[in-house]
Order: structure tokens, then C-alpha cells, then sequence
């Protein structure tokens, strides 16, 4: 089955026909034919126009819009509208309105203000959703079933009270006991052993550095307490319409979320990525959040939102060139996406969001916007047979949320400086820029499959990561300071990397940050240089373990910085770019890119299926070599192309498909 019955992929987006007059709906459902939409995603802030008041359901009008989506042929992923509370609501019961780390309770007039742990929110969700999915069950349009929305957007966390007791039940299910507990978060520091559950509280903001243990409890515990909204509601979804399958859109690479946890609750996977056309690793960026959809349930994912042009909320909102959301939007099928959706269909007239681009903009079909998504569409369905193809990658890059969490927080580490994001990146980039397949895992997961894995950070470390590892016969890089906590945030004792210590061969003496702007020379056995920013380390290393680069100069000087010890190479260090370390692994683990070496800069290259996606991200054309023995059809055009060199123009993109040998 793809992600929804329906044949080929999606194209379509977010639409709010309540901020609209019927007639006008008319106009929508005829344009959508026109271009091609299939799906679109309806009611997503709709609860007080589908609840005007407690209890009292006001359908008719989303009723009609069913009705007329159907009869145009498009299908609907219907949200179940429970991410804004209705004013009733929150007048009523001002306690479910989200309380920040200062203990300032958020007003109402925005959106997504609740608190994740209100029980009085929950059930008014699941009721909610219950008449959803009670009025909706036999619909033929209901093709998915979207909850909430964007959990973790604008409300991560919440300190109220109700919170606070959630939280303490959530710390009981952990720790069992209070002693447990007091262990655990280690309490005799800064003498805060508790005596009485009553006195546990969030980590609330206090004179100075919160205990990191309890933070890193609070922050898997948020994660938790929007899950369990999520299922609460999926659970009533399952039991009414057990067929359709379930979502909730995802925002790329987010730390708040656990999207391991969160993606094994749901059917399918469906993002919102908003890369900034503003930003030169846009692309590379898009690409990592796309791999770590697809990796999430191995299976295609959906783009359930994406940016048509600009959007409303960065403090400039730089639009998308001609022929940009083209691209991008090939780049998330070429990811895995089995479709494109956008916020949103028709441009808003009033509201935060009335600058924020759509498929159909301000100015009507007459635009330059309404031509680009017709043109879209109409690639959309030629790309159709890409639909449920999958990825095959030889390469891992290790994420793990408890060490993310554990690695960012504030006001206790070494440096500040290491972000997971970045990190992730700085190994990513270059695997993109060489047009090698890359799939994210978490790091207790079966790795059986994959020749290279890379952890470019796992701070966190337990004994089961450390056996999952030592376990995986192919080649293994873990990046610095890995292996220096257990799941409680308690230090290995004896030096990191704590339980990779044997697997890698080394024992770190020292952690030797460096200051912004501060570089380290580290060098090769073959005498390359490179340059190490932000981190290095004092290692000492085993007798079985090779030295790959020393420091030159400095504190450090001839000290090792990358070593190895059977397949496992450890890095005491941050190179500035990473990529003469990559290449000779990936020599080693005999890795090529899509196709082969010599990808020029600025494209990116991704095998989905049988099919090769050439992206031109750059500015000017760009020829990418390709055996000559192999004859394509560029799906996008339609044109045969004999084997050898492609040429793609500037932001423009080929799929080729391989055509049988005569
Ligand atoms: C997110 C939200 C949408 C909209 C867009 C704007 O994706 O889910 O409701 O606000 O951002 O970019």
C-alpha cells in the first residue's frame, strides 16, 4: 500500500476554506482539478468553528467542503483540529493555557497554546476527535487522518502545576523510588536531595545552572507528555476508522521530540521543511531533515508542508527564484517524499500568515506563482511511477535524542559549542556532495546492511549502545566527546569514551575546547593538513591502536587526534571539513557515490528505486559524468538520452530512468 489508497503521488497543500466565502470555494475545487491536486490537508485550526461552544458540533460547512473536494476528485487529510483550543475552552479553564520556564502563563490569541499534560485539554481533544471521526468514517474523501499539528511548535514544554504532577508520575514510572530518584539526578550536589515527592518540580528557571539530570528527565518527559496527546487521540481514531492511517507532521531535524519514539506511534511519516531560500546550505540541510524522514519507519514519507515561495515568520522572508520550489520540491521525492504539499492552497487575506506565499497567491492565476505550481503538478504526475520506490544506503549517521539532549544543556559542559545539529552536518555535507546515500539510525538499532557508520556524537553512551556497536562488523567512526555519560548523566568513570574505551583504543585525559576563532593544526600520516576548530582532546591510546593524525603545534603537538583500532576510528577532534578523513574510509569500505566520483559542486545526486535524480542546486550548468553503457529517459522531459555525460541547467533537475538495452 502507498501512504494513502491513492494511485501515484500527492501534490497538493494546506487548506482553510473557513477564511473563505463559499463561492470562492467553487474557484478552489476548479483550480485544484486544473493543477492537478489530489490531497489536500483541511481543518487544521478549525476546532472553535467546529466547536463554537461546548459540546455543540457545527459540521455542515466542513461537511460541504468534503462533499466538493470529492466531487472534484481530491482527496483529504483531515486534521482533527485540536491543535488551537476555542476561546470557551480556555475561558473556562485558563489552566490549560502553556505556563513558561519563568512561571508566566501564555495568553490566548495565538496558537498551539495548551499544556500537553492538562487532563481537561486531553479529553476535550479526544472528544473532538471522536466526533471527527464519528461524522467522517464513511467519507469517501477522509484518505488520512492528521493530529494536532506540529507538536512541539511554540509550546515544547509547559511548567504549570498539572505539569509538575505529570511529571512527578512520569519520574515515578523511571525511578520507582525516591532514593531512585535522589541517585539518579544526583541531589547531593548543590544539596537538593528531596525527601517528598511533593517537592520535585520542573526544571523551572532558578539564580543559576539547572541540575543537567533533571533537565534531561524534563526533556524526555515533554517529549512524552506530547506523545501522550498524540495517542490519545490516535487511539480513538484506530477504534473508529481503523483503515485510515494516522499522522502528525513532523518539522524536520528537531531537537524537542523524540521522532524515533514518536514515528513507531504512526502510520506514516509527514514533514514540514521550510529551508531558507536565503541560506546557501538550504540545500544540504533540506536533505539531511529528508533522510531522517525516510529513516524514521524506513518506508517513503510525505511532504506534507513545504514553502511555495516565501514565508512569514524569519525576520526576512526572501522568496524562492523561478524554478527554486521546482527543485525543492524534487529534492524531498528524491529523498523519499512520496509527494509535495505546501502551506498553502490560496494566500491569506488577514492573519499572521497573510504575507506567507501559497500555491495560489494574492494576485490570481495571473502570476508567476500559478504558473510554476501548474508546472509543478504537471511534473508531479509524470514522476508518478516513483511512488513507495525506496533508498538503499550503505552509510549511517547515528542519532540518539537522550544524547542530544544530554549534550545541550545549558551552563554545565565543556563548551557550549557543540551543537548535534551541526555536527550531524559536518559529516553529512560532504557524503551529499559526493552523492552517497545516507540513512540516519538510532544507535540501538540493527546496523547489519550498512558498510560505514558514523556517530558524530554520542555523549550519551550506554552499555547496550557500546555492545550494539562493537557488534557491527563494517567500518565505525565516533566523533569526540562520545561515551562520556550514562542514561543518567552521570560521568563513566575511568575516562571517556566510558564503554567505547576498548572498542576504539583510546582514553581521553583531557578536553581542550577552543575558543571562537581559535584553529589547531592536525596532520595525516600521509601529511595532509587539516584544520580542527572548536574541540580537541588529549588522548592516550592503546598499544592495538594506530594513529591516523597528530596535533602540530601547540599544547597538543604530536599528540593523536584520529586514531583507529580495527574498523573503529576515533576522532579527539573537530575538523573544520572532514572530508580527506571521509574518503579513505570510504575507500575502504568500498563506497561510491550514485555516479561514481566526480560529482560537480552544486549537484546532488539520489537513486530512489530505479530511478536517478540529478539536482542542479548552482547557479550555472553543470555536467555530471555517467557510464556510457546505459541509455535514460529523463521522465521530466520525456527526451531518451544516450549513455555518458548529463548536462542539467542551473536550478534544474533530470530523472532518469534506465533504458533497457536493446
Ligand atoms: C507550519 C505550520 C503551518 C504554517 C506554516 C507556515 O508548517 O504547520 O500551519 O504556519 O508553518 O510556514
Amino acid at each position: 500500500m502507498g501512504l494513502t489508497r491513492l494511485p501515484g503521488l500527492l501534490f497538493g497543500g494546506d487548506y482553510n476554506p473557513e477564511q473563505w466565502p463559499e463561492e470562492v470555494w467553487r474557484e478552489d475545487v476548479r483550480l485544484m482539478a486544473e493543477a492537478g491536486v489530489n490531497l489536500v490537508t483541511v481543518a487544521v485550526f478549525s476546532w472553535s468553528r467546529l466547536e463554537p461552544r461546548p459540546g455543540s458540533y457545527e459540521f455542515g460547512w466542513l461537511d460541504r467542503v468534503l462533499d466538493l473536494l470529492h466531487a472534484h476528485g481530491i482527496a483529504v487529510d483531515l486534521a482533527t483540529a485540536t491543535a488551537t483550543p476555542p476561546p470557551w475552552l480556555v475561558r473556562a479553564h485558563p489552566e490549560i493555557q502553556p505556563v513558561d520556564a519563568a512561571g508566566t502563563r501564555l495568553e490566548f490569541g495565538s496558537r498551539q497554546g495548551y499544556c500537553p499534560s492538562s487532563p481537561v485539554f486531553r479529553a476535550a481533544t479526544v472528544r473532538l476527535a471522536r466526533a471527527m471521526a464519528e461524522r467522517y468514517r464513511e467519507h469517501p474523501a477522509l484518505a488520512m487522518w492528521h493530529i494536532s499539528n506540529e507538536y512541539a511548535d511554540h509550546t515544547a514544554e509547559c511548567f504549570c502545576a498539572e505539569s509538575a504532577r505529570d511529571f512527578r508520575r512520569w519520574l515515578q514510572g523511571r525511578h520507582r523510588s525516591l532514593d531512585g530518584l535522589n541517585a539518579a539526578w544526583g541531589t547531593s550536589c548543590w544539596g537538593q536531595h528531596y525527601t517528598d515527592w511533593t517537592q520535585v518540580e520542573p526544571p523551572r528557571k532558578a539564580p543559576g545552572p539547572v541540575n543537567p539530570a533533571q533537565l534531561l528527565d524534563w526533556r524526555r518527559f515533554s517529549s512524552d507528555a506530547l506523545l501522550a496527546c498524540f495517542e490519545a487521540e490516535r487511539a480513538v481514531l484506530k477504534e473508529v476508522t481503523p483503515d485510515i492511517p494516522v499522522t502528525t507532521n513532523f518539522m524536520s531535524v528537531l531537537r524537542d521530540l523524540d521522532y524515533w519514539t514518536w514515528a513507531a506511534a504512526e502510520d506514516v511519516v509527514t514533514d514540514d521543511a521550510y529551508p531558507d531560500p536565503a541560506d546557501p546550505r538550504a540545500a544540504v540541510k533540506a536533505a539531511l531533515g529528508y533522510d531522517l524522514m525516510r529513516s524514521l519507519k524506513r518506508q517513503p514519507w510525505l511532504l506534507l508542508e513545504s514553502a511555495p515561495s516565501a514565508v512569514s515568520w524569519r525576520p526576512v522572508n526572501v522568496p524562492k527564484d523561478p524554478g527554486v520550489m521546482r527543485l525543492h520540491s524534487l529534492q524531498a521525492l528524491a529523498h523519499g517524499s512520496d509527494g509535495v504539499m505546501f502551506f498553502q492552497w490560496r494566500q491569506a487575506r488577514y492573519g499572521p500568515e497573510k504575507f506567507h506565499s501559497a500555491m495560489l497567491p494574492h494576485g490570481g492565476t495571473a502570476t508567476r506563482q500559478w504558473r510554476e505550481t501548474l508546472a509543478l503538478g504537471a511534473d508531479v504526475r509524470r514522476l508518478a511511477g516513483v511512488a513507495g520506490t525506496g533508498t538503499r544506503a550503505e552509510v549511517a549517521l547515528l542519532l540518539d535524542w537522550d544524547s542530544w539532549w544530554g549534550l545541550e544543556a545549558p551552563e554545565s559542559m565543556p563548551s557550549d559549542r557543540l551543537r548535534l545539529h551541526e555536527l550531524l552536518l559536518s559529516w553529512y555535507t560532504p557524503l551529499h556532495a559526493r552523492g552517497i546515500a545516507v540513512d540516519l539510525a538510532p544507535p540501538g538499532r540493527d546496523l547489519a546492511g550498512y558498510r560505514l557508520v558514523i556517530a558524530p556524537n554520542l555523549y550519551l553512551c550506554t552499555a547496550e549502545h557500546a555492545a550494539a556497536l562493537a557488534g557491527f562488523p563494517g567500518r565505525l567512526v565516533v566523533g569526540p566527546f562520545s561515551g562520556v555519560v550514562d542514561a543518567a548523566d552521570r560521568v563513566h568513570e575511568g575516562g571517556a569514551p566510558g564503554p567505547l574505551r576498548d572498542l576504539l583504543g583510546v582514553r581521553v585525559e583531557e578536553w581542550r575546547p577552543l575558543p571562537d576563532g581559535v584553529t589547531q593544526e592536525v596532520v595525516t600520516a600521509d601529511g595532509t593538513a587539516l584544520t580542527a576548530r572548536t574541540w580537541t582532546e588529549w588522548l592516550d591510546t592503546s598499544e592495538a591502536t594506530e594513529v591516523l593524525a597528530r596535533y602540530r603545534g601547540g599544547p597538543l603537538d604530536g599528540r593523536p587526534a584520529v586514531t583507529r583500532r580495527g574498523t573503529a576510528t576515533y576522532l579527539g577532534c573537530l575538523p573544520e571539513d572532514p572530508a580527506p578523513l571521509l574518503d579513505g574510509l570510504l575507500t575502504d569500505a568500498g563506497i561510491t557515490g550514485v555516479t561514481g566520483p566526480g560529482l560537480p559542486a552544486g549537484v546532488e545526486a539520489c537513486r530512489r528505486g530505479p530511478y536517478l535524480f540529478l539536482l542542479n542546486h548552482g547557479a550555472g550548468p553543470a555536467t555530471v559524468p555517467l557510464p556510457v553503457e546505459t541509455g535514460f529517459t529523463d521522465l521530466l522531459t520525456g527526451r531518451p538520452l544516450p549513455g555518458g555525460p548529463v548536462t542539467v541547467g542551473p536550478r534544474d533537475a533530470v530523472v532518469l530512468e534506465p533504458r533497457p538495452t536493446p
